[in-house]
């Protein structure tokens, strides 16, 4: 969005990313551990991976809720290493597991919009109100579920969890993000919304040839969308597969590679506590 990039560069570029936390008293956890990773320009990436395993620590570092301990991070021809998360949130765009996150449920949809369309410009709310913006949200919104634009003037916390959550997408794409970082934000909804919610993310991110890192629980979602995988393991990245051998993935395929890292999890596991009784 700074107009200091062209389409065809890499868009995100991390190098030998590293964020450890350290609970008082405790074990130091190395959340994400010496990542490199480019993602070009209109990649649409699905992260899974075991819980803990380090997905949102990876997001919340090109986010910039965490700071790294290591490494850098590029986007868009910046150095954004160390740039505060609100200076990121101009070039990022997010979406989060709870409905509520991100959206102020006494506003209306279309105030909730007008937010999003507002954020980082000089124009007051006499635009954000403006018939012109009204009109772009009724067809941003029809145009992905029809009805939606007959509740713009309705509380956002009227809507039901996957309205909102498409409400929330349309705020985050409203001024095409550079990246568009999706945590889980289908994981709370009943299947058939997390299916509408899921069918929605995939037009918006083709439409608008966005780039996007969209974390997923479910297994389905990551053989079924993207252009590429990663499955992410203790911090780092155990499989990254894209083009033909992404396409041809199935979700038992993935099913079988977790239950893999699950045992060999478990086979360290066992390792340590037999190591450590010997030193009882
Ligand atoms: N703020 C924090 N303070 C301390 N440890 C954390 C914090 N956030 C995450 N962790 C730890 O980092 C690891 C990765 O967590 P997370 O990134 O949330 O995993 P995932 O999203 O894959 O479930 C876990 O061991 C978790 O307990
Ligand atoms: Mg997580």
């Amino acid at each position: 969005m700074l107009g200091t990039h062209t389409p065809t560069q890499k868009m995100l570029e991390l190098h030998n990313a590293t964020v450890t936390f350290s609970a008082p008293g405790g074990p130091l956890v190395r959340a994400v551990d010496g990542v490199s990773l480019t993602i070009p320009s209109g990649q649409f990436v699905v992260v899974i991976g075991t819980n803990g395993s380090g997905k949102s620590t990876l997001l919340g570092s090109i986010a910039g809720t965490v700071r790294l301990d290591g490494g850098s991070i590029h986007l868009a021809g910046h150095d954004i290493t160390r740039w505060r998360e609100d200076q990121r949130a101009r070039l990022v765009g997010r979406v989060f597991q709870d409905p509520r996150a991100g959206t102020a449920a006494s506003l209306t949809v279309l105030e909730n919009i007008a937010v999003a369309a507002c954020r980082g410009r000089r124009a007051g709310l006499s635009w954000a109100t403006s018939r012109s913006l009204r009109a772009e949200a009724a067809s941003r919104l029809g145009g992905i579920v029809p009805g939606l634009e007959t509740r713009l003037d309705q509380p956002i916390g009227s809507l039901s969890g996957g309205q909102r959550q498409i409400v929330t997408l349309v705020m985050a794409t409203w001024r095409r993000p550079d990246l568009l970082l999706l945590d889980e934000h289908t994981a709370a909804l009943d299947p058939a919304a997390a299916d509408r919610v899921v069918q929605a993310t995939a037009r918006l991110v083709r439409e608008h040839n966005l780039t996007a890192l969209m974390v997923t629980h479910s297994l389905a979602q990551a053989a079924s969308l993207g252009d590429r995988l990663l499955l992410v393991h203790r911090g780092r990245i155990a499989l990254d597969v894209h083009g033909a051998a992404k396409r041809r993935l199935s979700p038992d395929d993935l099913a079988f590679r977790f239950d893999r890292l699950r045992s060999a999890d478990q086979l360290d596991e066992a390792a340590a506590r037999s190591l450590s009784e010997l030193y009882v």
